[in-house]
């Protein structure tokens, strides 16, 4: 390989430029401090000024852009300066000085290269797409798309001007209005990068890129860069190279969008605009659009509570679990499972899936059969949709493996429990599992409700006792409540909370109390919606209500999707332990008494047939409704139901069941699905301003009962007109 000729010609902070005999240049990115390469204003600032340096050199034949950090191209923009702007115009701005410095690559008078390993996305491929040609190696890391409508924007540095013109329209609004990121492989297919470069030991993509880069020069003379490299069907072509074509497409696509986000999430839309408007005009006339839409979106709700939810889940992952930690988490390596039900099998799924062996114990052959099957069908439908291969779904049930006794336990890491929800059984069931586990195993229940410290008073060693509630379906519902008992230990706390995030979920840390945290909310939400009902609202209305609020479900919905049996329940374990504000609805009693049980008896509220609701008119009488539609206002039943839910959520923060507010937030949207536009309960609740909830609540209080009572620490904060949030 050619010795380099000519070093820096000058300092840029956070690059470093090189010059090879051979005349091919590299640009190599490296955000000084950072684990990641960000495109703040700072490094901007100096990538222009590389640029205009290199742009009138006519010793460079070929440039290559190259990240420094293995596992890392470019992550993006700075989101700090993102959340800061609030004035349109000063988001179009920012988008302007970014696709002037990318315009500046695309205007090079040598091809330009982007090589790719490690994550590639928002800005990054918006640099990677300014460029002439791109290339991708085939590395663990390596991830590239535009998420930006994830964050309530979209990408504004020439990503919607440049992926269509690129790639075609349908695939590139594939990407966009998804924010869904893809591999090498993928890019490859999509026409994304023009080479696909094998993963190898060495492990680094500098010398392939080289030989890319010379092999350019000559494609670069011929105008092969400025080629379309959609290698769509023909089809797709007549469609997209037609106006009426084109015009069909892009209303689809807008149908599409409108029913996935309800018309809560004005990014996706506005990107669809910028990349319609955008290809009936010259790129230059696009870029401007794409910036307005750009400055538009950059200052809205929206955009605020998708990134604070970013930064929130990002907090969570650097979280050990508690505070100052001493200790690192066990090493988990062996895991087991009692109970192989609903919850059993769909843990087995996500263990298996992870590449973790996992050995079910069930009372019975066919309970266990059912485990297997239950994992099996999970993984099928991930085959069916193309996110697994079959060989790999072969390959993963192998991991999972049943018994009927406690046989293979002696060598576990990790016990979860996963059987009945009866205190009496599992106890026994814990009793029974110390005496066949290591000193160090470390003793897991998924319990929806019932007390951890009670759960561990079964067995000698309770320090290594603790709840690891995962929500139905496992492999779907992000959250992991790990619940502390009275005498769980840190260590115990640190490993669970670990493990979970191996498992790719988000756990947030909970002191045991009746129900926990998330199902402790949502309980007063269910019961609020049955005294509704009773009061004359119908059931159309106040789900209806919710839904338009952007909950993915309202509660007489969500009654029956837990079931009316464990409704009824939970809300009794609530009335019991909090009688002077939880009162069991009579409504659920006459629905349990009418066995009536919800989605999984085919019959609640609503009937089921198929994959088709409806509401069962029949119901109205079962529980006596003096039906007053219109009575009870959607905004009244909106405040009634939320409030009920910040009312709980403010006293769980008051008896510290959770660390700070951050935590009750992350629980709803990750395990409830509430709506994150909003920001999370207590974010959306602090840009109404305590004040509000404290007035709603004490108004509430006196018409319906002291369940309203205002709570103190929502009674302080108004008064200083503070926030959750600090
Ligand atoms: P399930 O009834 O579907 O499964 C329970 C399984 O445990 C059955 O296969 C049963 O044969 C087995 N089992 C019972 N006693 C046993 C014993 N002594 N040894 C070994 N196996 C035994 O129940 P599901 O729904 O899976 O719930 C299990 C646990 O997960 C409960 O504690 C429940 O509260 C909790 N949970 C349930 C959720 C749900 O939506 N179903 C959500 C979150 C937690």
């Amino acid at each position: 390989m050619p010795e380099t000729s000519k070093g820096p010609a000058k300092e840029y902070d956070g690059f470093a430029f090189e010059l090879r005999e051979n005349g091919v240049a590299f640009v190599a990115i490296d955000t000084p401090g950072e684990k990641v390469n960000i495109l703040s204003s700072h490094v901007m600032k100096e990538f222009n000024r590389l640029l205009d340096d290199i742009s009138t050199r006519h010793d460079i034949k070929a440039l290559v852009f190259i990240s420094l950090k293995e596992d890392n191209f470019i992550a993006g923009a700075n989101l700090d300066e993102i959340e800061n702007v609030t004035e349109a115009a000063d988001g179009a701005e920012k988008a302007r000085a970014g696709q002037s410095t990318f315009q500046k690559i695309a205007k090079l008078p040598f091809p330009a290269i982007a090589a790719i390993q490690g994550a590639c996305v928002g800005g990054g491929l918006e640099l990677a797409l300014a460029c002439h040609f791109r290339i991708a190696k085939i590395h663990p890391k390596t991830r590239i798309g535009l998420p930006e409508v994830r964050l309530g924007i979209l990408p504004g540095f020439g990503g919607t001007q440049r992926l269509p013109r690129l790639i075609g329209i349908e695939k590139a609004l594939g990407l966009i209005l998804t924010g869904k990121l893809v591999d090498a492989r993928k890019a490859g297919q999509l026409g994304l990068v023009d080479k696909v470069l094998p993963i190898d030991h060495h492990g680094f993509i500098k010398a392939e890129a080289e030989e890319f880069a010379l092999g350019a020069i000559e494609q670069f003379k011929d105008g092969a860069h400025g080629k379309s490299r959609g290698h769509g069907s023909i089809m797709s072509k007549i469609v997209e190279g037609t106006a009426m074509g084109r015009g069909f497409l892009f209303d689809a696509a807008r149908k599409r969008t409108l029913r996935s986000t309800k018309g809560h999430y004005p990014a996706p839309l506005k990107a669809l605009e910028a990349v319609q408007r955008g290809l009936e005009v010259p790129i230059e006339t696009g870029l401007e659009i794409e910036a307005r839409l750009l400055g538009e979106l950059i200052i809205t709700d929206v955009s605020k509570s998708l990134i604070a939810i970013f930064h929130l889940s990002e907090d969570l992952k650097k979280d050990t679990g508690v505070e100052k930690a001493k200790s690192q988490p066990a090493t988990i390596t062996n895991v087991h499972l009692i109970g192989a039900g609903v919850m059993g099998g769909g843990i087995a799924q996500l263990l298996a899936f992870n590449d973790i062996a996992v050995r079910m114990k069930d009372v019975n052959q066919q309970a266990l059969d059912l485990g297997f099957s239950r994992a099996s069908q999970i993984f099928q439908a991930a085959v069916d949709k193309r996110k697994l291969k079959p060989a790999d779904m072969q390959r993963k049930m192998t991991l999972i493996s049943g018994t009927l006794d406690y046989s293979g336990f002696s060598i576990s890491d990790f016990v979860i429990e996963a059987i009945i929800e009866n205190m009496e059984v599992k106890k026994q069931v814990f009793a029974e599992l110390e005496g066949e586990v290591s000193e160090q195993t470390i003793l897991a229940t998924n319990t929806s409700s019932l007390s951890i410290t009670e759960i561990a008073t079964a067995v000698k060693k309770p320090e290594r006792v603790i709840g690891f509630h995962f929500f139905n379906p496992v492999h779907r519902m992000p959250l992991v409540e790990i619940i502390r008992g009275d005498k769980t230990s840190d260590e115990t706390t640190i490993t669970a909370v670990a493990f979970a995030k191996r498992l790719g979920k988000t756990p947030i840390v909970v002191k045991n109390s009746p129900c926990f945290l998330v199902n402790r909310i949502l309980g007063p939400y269910i019961n609020e919606g049955a005294l509704l009902l009773q009061e004359g609202a119908t059931i159309d209305e106040i789900d209806k209500a919710m839904l338009d609020f952007g909950m993915p479900m309202g509660p007489i919905n969500l009654l029956d999707e837990v079931g009316l049996d464990v409704g009824f329940k939970v809300a009794k374990i609530l009335h019991e332990a909090f009688p002077d504000r939880i009162a069991v609805s009579p409504v659920m009693e006459k629905m349990s008494v009418a066995g009536r049980l919800g989605k999984k008896g085919g019959r609640g509220f609503y009937i089921y047939d198929g994959k088709k609701k409806k509401i069962d008119p029949e119901v109205y009488r079962v529980i006596g409704h003096v039906r007053r539609a219109g009575a009870i206002s959607r905004q009244d039943i909106q405040n009634r139901l939320l409030a009920a839910m910040l009312k709980e959520a403010a006293l769980c923060l008051e008896e510290g069941i959770v660390r700070r507010a951050r935590d009750v937030d992350a629980g709803l949207i990750f395990g409830t699905g509430f709506p994150p536009f909003r920001g999370g309960l207590l974010r959306y609740a602090d840009s109404l301003g305590l004040s509000f909830w404290a007035d709603l609540m004490a108004q509430l209080a006196e018409k319906t009962g002291p369940r309203f009572a205002v709570p103190k620490l929502i009674a302080e904060l108004a008064e200083k007109s503070g926030t959750f949030y600090g």
